[in-house]
């Protein structure tokens, strides 16, 4: 994606990530449209995911029909956020993501970004890694790919204007099927409410670094 033509209302990198706080009520009446969204996630898929495998979907929560269904998975503790945003996006990890890999691969041996021994090299190595592996390598893998996801797409909506959080406090086994995509293939990672605060943050305390950390 080229930097130079993305239109952030916010470009102070100190601020989007050390100023950013879970909100947890915002202004009801604020609308985000469905291509402001979009332009979100698409700068939040430059995120890294593994062997370029972006084991990530979005599910976009934007109409009230939608924002029922979420209130409807999310835990009580959520309920603010779920009446309040302008928007929540549930992060869903594709375990079948490797199915059109070879695609991502073709793509970009058709652009002239790898030769075609290098993709083929990936089909033989990385693609029969993950047509092989075990139901708790895929799923581990998409959470990996899907949290790299949501960081990026929380930092991203503070670029935008924004403020967001978090949330896994729902239930877990209802998401996918509630939106009624294929249980087997997708797991919930996360969600994250989007939209103007209509409270002050409170502030969260960290461990310091010293005590989580060995220098070896
Ligand atoms: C994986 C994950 C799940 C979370 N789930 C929830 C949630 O369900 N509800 C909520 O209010 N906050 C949730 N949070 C937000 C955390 O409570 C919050 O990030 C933490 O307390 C630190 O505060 P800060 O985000 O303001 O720095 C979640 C955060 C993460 C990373």
């Amino acid at each position: 994606m080229d930097a130079t033509k993305i239109n952030l209302v916010n470009n102070n990198f100190s601020d989007i990530m050390l100023n950013r706080h879970s909100y947890r009520k915002f202004k009801k009446d604020v609308k985000i449209s469905n291509e402001e969204i979009s332009e979100m996630l698409q700068e939040a898929i430059s995120a890294p995911s593994a062997c370029n495998l972006q084991s990530w979907h979005f599910v976009v929560c934007n109409t009230k029909e939608s924002k029922d269904k979420a209130h409807s998975v999310l835990m009580p503790f959520n309920y603010p956020q779920a009446e309040t945003a302008s928007t929540i996006i549930f992060i869903l990890g594709d375990t079948e993501s490797h199915l059109k890999y070879r695609d991502v691969w073709n793509k970009a041996a058709e652009k002239g970004q790898i030769t075609v021994e290098e993709r083929d090299k990936v089909f033989k190595s990385f693609l029969p890694m993950y047509e092989h592996a075990n139901r708790n390598f895929l799923e581990k893998d998409a959470t990996l790919d899907g949290s790299m996801i949501a960081m990026q797409l929380l930092l991203i909506a503070r670029a935008h204007g924004y403020e967001a959080n978090p949330m896994s406090g729902y239930d877990y086994d209802r998401v996918v099927s509630t939106f009624g995509l294929d249980n087997d293939r997708y797991i919930p990672i996360t969600s994250i409410a989007i939209g103007k605060p209509d409270e002050q943050y409170k502030e969260s305390s960290r461990y310091s670094v010293k005590d989580v950390t060995d220098f070896m």
